[in-house]
């Protein structure tokens, strides 16, 4: 692929579908949203609004470290809180799919559309790749960011419409774009998160406790394997409970998964043959920094049959 040609395609298509108004981008800082971003700034200019939703499920100082990112690269992008409207949707909802409907409802029927609205923007700009779209369409799971390409227009529901410029690409094409762009290494790099973020790491109901829980989780095992080279690597927290011993007392506590995973594009993945050590260092970290985590368990389960994430 010439990727220069792309990004010109790219831009000029942008400018084609807004014409003289304005677009909005939702930047969640992956490498996707990221080069979106890159892409709708060089084509609009100021007339692309950039903004950051902290819902309540984003790993720790994730919000904070976003904005200084973007602002060392030129572009200012204003965070909005969403977080009680997230967690309000989610109460008591357990099936997997149920979640991440819930949560595109939020994103695209109340907050998005709401921002749209009161700046009287039509135009959203958003990294779907084609990952996304294939799982969704395939009936696998629904990513939360495929609406067009099952049927959903967003035009008709709510007033907007999308415009996705990576919906032909894959997650490593899509680094090489943001290589080009000239994003920074750490966004190019980043593993990839999801958009339901760490609401995807919890078997069963979402609530604020259990998501403090995961942020602590993800934290740690980020620090420990970021160098490890794989694809992608985070805990997952299960429902169940197992019995354990902390300080010489019984203790009924929650159980860890740990995913460590080698893909190019997230088709397919294989588990990375993490040491033993590495391992154990996680294991002790875990379940001493963390009240209440007791078990580790390690995933060695390649995608299919399994996918990368556990809803
Ligand atoms: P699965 O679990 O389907 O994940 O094997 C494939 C890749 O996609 C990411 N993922 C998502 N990304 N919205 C996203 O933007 C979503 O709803 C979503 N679900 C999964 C996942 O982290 C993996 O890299």
């Amino acid at each position: 692929m010439n990727y220069k040609k792309f990004i010109a395609e790219k831009i000029k298509e942008i400018r084609e579908i807004v014409g003289p108004g304005k677009a909005l981008s939702v930047l969640s800082g992956g490498v996707d949203s990221s080069t979106v971003t890159v892409l709708g700034h060089k084509a609009l200019g100021d007339r692309l609004k950039t903004v950051f939703i902290d819902h309540g499920l984003m790993r720790k100082n994730e919000p904070e470290s976003v904005v200084k990112t973007f602002k060392k690269f030129g572009i200012k992008v204003a965070t909005i809180t969403a977080k009680n409207k997230f967690f309000k949707a989610l109460k008591g909802k357990t099936d997997p799919e149920e979640k991440r409907k819930v949560i595109s409802q939020v994103f695209y029927g109340d907050v998005f559309r709401k921002i749209l609205q009161k700046s009287r923007i039509k135009f959203l700009l958003q990294g779907t790749n084609l990952t996304d779209i294939e799982e969704t369409v395939a009936g696998i799971k629904f990513q939360h960011n495929v609406l067009e390409q099952i049927g959903i227009s967003t035009e008709k529901k709510f007033g907007y419409r999308l415009i996705e410029p990576l919906i032909e690409l894959r997650k490593n094409e899509i680094r090489k774009v943001a290589k080009i762009l000239g994003l920074p290494e750490e966004i190019q790099r980043r593993i990839p998160f999801p958009g339901p973020a760490l609401a995807a790491r919890i078997i069963g109901e979402v609530t604020p406790e259990k998501i403090s829980l995961i942020r602590k989780a993800t934290a740690i095992v980020e620090e420990e394997l970021k160098n490890s080279g794989a694809f992608q690597y985070f805990p997952v927290l299960l429902e169940d409970k197992a019995t354990g011993i902390k300080g010489g007392k019984r203790e009924v506590g929650n159980i860890i998964i740990i995913r460590c995973i080698e893909s190019i594009d997230a088709r397919t993945a294989i588990p990375t043959k993490l040491s033993w050590k590495i391992l154990e260092k996680i294991t002790k970290r875990l379940t001493t920094e963390i009240p209440g985590v007791n078990r580790i368990c390690y995933d060695i389960t390649p995608k299919p049959p399994a996918t990368i994430e556990y809803i």
